[in-house]
């Protein structure tokens, strides 16, 4: 197991984190000024995991606190290198994510995945999300789908925790 440090991101991360995205399918990777404005603007609730052997990075989370409801708090995007996986180091983050958005007075996360990414529907009820239910939503294999979520046939499950 790879040794490594968990610590906020700095501006000039985002580039790297563009890479480890690109390895992170099935996430679509962003343009880069999205990545670049997590590392800038949000960087209190945004976190790399290093290799501590060469400081490279191999995981990430980029969340934020919501300017509309400050007790509400998003994930927009996690990512782990393949080499760390299955070793409990996503959970590690989120937790990481969710003590910092507490400590800063949120009650809630959450954030939206795509119906066939299987691993991180897994991932995220084994860390206890459910999935949103509304009238907007279907039920499909026992998850909420929210239809046309971002855009016409752009559907999206979107989890939520209290915290
Ligand atoms: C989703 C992802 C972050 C999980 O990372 P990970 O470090 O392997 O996850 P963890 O080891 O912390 O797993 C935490 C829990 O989720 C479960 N889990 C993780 N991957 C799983 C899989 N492939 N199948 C089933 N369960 C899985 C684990 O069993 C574990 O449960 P436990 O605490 O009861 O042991 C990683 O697979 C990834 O980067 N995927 C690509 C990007 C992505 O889809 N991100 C999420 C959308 S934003």
């Amino acid at each position: 197991m790879i040794e490594y440090d968990i610590r906020n991101v700095l501006e000039d991360d985002f580039k790297q984190l563009v890479d480890v995205a690109e390895n992170c399918k099935p996430i679509t990777n962003m343009t880069p000024s999205v990545y670049h404005l997590f590392t800038r603007y949000f960087r209190n609730t945004s976190f790399v995991i290093e290799d501590r052997s060469n400081n490279d990075i191999i995981g990430f989370l980029l969340g934020f606190i919501s300017q509309e409801n400050p007790k509400e708090s998003y994930i927009h995007l996690l990512c782990l290198d393949h080499c760390l996986r299955g070793n409990g180091v996503a959970k590690i983050l989120v937790n990481n994510f969710i003590d910092t958005v507490s400590t800063r007075g949120c009650n809630k996360v959450s954030l939206v995945t795509k119906p066939h990414n299987k691993i991180s529907i897994k991932f995220y009820t084994k860390l206890g999300f459910e999935s949103s239910c509304t009238d907007k939503t279907v039920e499909i294999d026992g998850i909420n789908v929210y239809k046309d979520y971002e855009g016409l046939g752009d559907d999206k499950i979107i989890f939520i925790k209290q915290i």
